[in-house]
């Protein structure tokens, strides 16, 4: 897909990733991107900086996702690219415990990090289904295709976000609508400095804007694994490979992260 003269939506908008990209599809010359973030403040100085829209929008609730496709459609027609970058971070309290989450803390990711593409998928499908086309972007991570150490919410909602998007891929690919999903490890932005230690860090942290520059390119493939660190495919490799290894290599990794606070 080439971004030039597309309706564009991207939550989680102002800030990080989800600038960056909005940011990088303005520059790309999309008709018009949709600024959503429960942070309005900050999504509307993004928005206005590049000529959009900014909605205020709590991702986990479904009628505010209803509304931000309402407002879209309604200011620019049919949305193109809907960009379901939300996401949250909690770390597990006790690390010698994977089960320490709260319940609280358990619904909060299930909320941003899986309920959101489905509201999302389900406010925009009927028209897209009738029209033959429109294209998904799903932020996940590189913890849902292996896993983030120290926090067992994140790995498990990230998963659950894979699953997701590869059952809305092969159920609508014969509709001509395409998903990809975004897996990064670490990026530079608020969510890593304040997130879980872990691993994400260890093959180098990539700014926004280069996570912005490898979707754009990624997008133009229309391929449905966005990796802006390569070496995640290797990994993926070695974990389908050899799971019992794989899972060794996990636990020497986890020793030395939390042997080194
Ligand atoms: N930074 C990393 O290292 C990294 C790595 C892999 C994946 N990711 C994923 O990238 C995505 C973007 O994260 P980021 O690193 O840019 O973080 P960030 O904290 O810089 O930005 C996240 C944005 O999402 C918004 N947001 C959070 N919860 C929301 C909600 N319920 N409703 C609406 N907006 C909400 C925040 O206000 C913020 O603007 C997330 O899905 C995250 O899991 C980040």
């Amino acid at each position: 897909m080439k971004i030039k003269d597309k309706v564009i939506v991207v939550t989680g908008g102002a800030n990080g990733i989800g600038e960056a990209m909005a940011r990088r599809f303005h520059a790309e010359g999309a008709k018009a991107v949709v600024v959503a973030d429960r942070d309005f403040a900050r999504a509307q100085m993004v928005a206005s900086e590049i000529g959009g829209l900014a909605v205020a929008c709590d991702v986990s609730i479904e009628s505010d996702i209803q509304n931000l496709v309402k407002q879209t459609r309604d200011a620019y027609g049919e949305i193109d690219l809907f960009c379901s970058n939300a996401g949250i971070a909690d770390g597990d309290p006790d690390k010698n415990n994977a089960a320490s989450a709260s319940n609280a803390a358990w619904e909060r990711s299930w909320g941003v990090n899986v309920m959101a593409h489905i509201y999302a998928a389900r406010a925009v499908l009927p028209e897209w289904i009738a029209r033959g086309e429109g294209y998904f972007l799903n932020t996940v991570s590189a913890a849902g295709l292996l896993s983030q150490i120290g926090s067992a919410p994140y790995s498990v909602t990230k998963h659950a976000a894979i699953g997701w998007a590869e059952n809305l891929a092969l159920n609508h690919k014969d509709h001509g609508i395409k998903v990809s999903v975004l897996c990064p490890q670490g990026v530079d932005t608020n969510l890593l400095r304040a997130g879980p230690e872990g691993p994400q860090n260890l093959d180098g942290v990539l700014s926004p804007q280069e996570v912005a520059e490898s979707v754009v390119q990624t997008l133009d493939e229309e391929k449905f694994l966005v990796l802006p660190h390569p070496v995640v495919l290797n990994y993926m490799r070695n974990k389908t490979n050899d799971y019992d290894r794989w899972i060794g290599g996990m636990a020497k990794l986890r020793r030395a992260i939390f042997a080194a606070r």
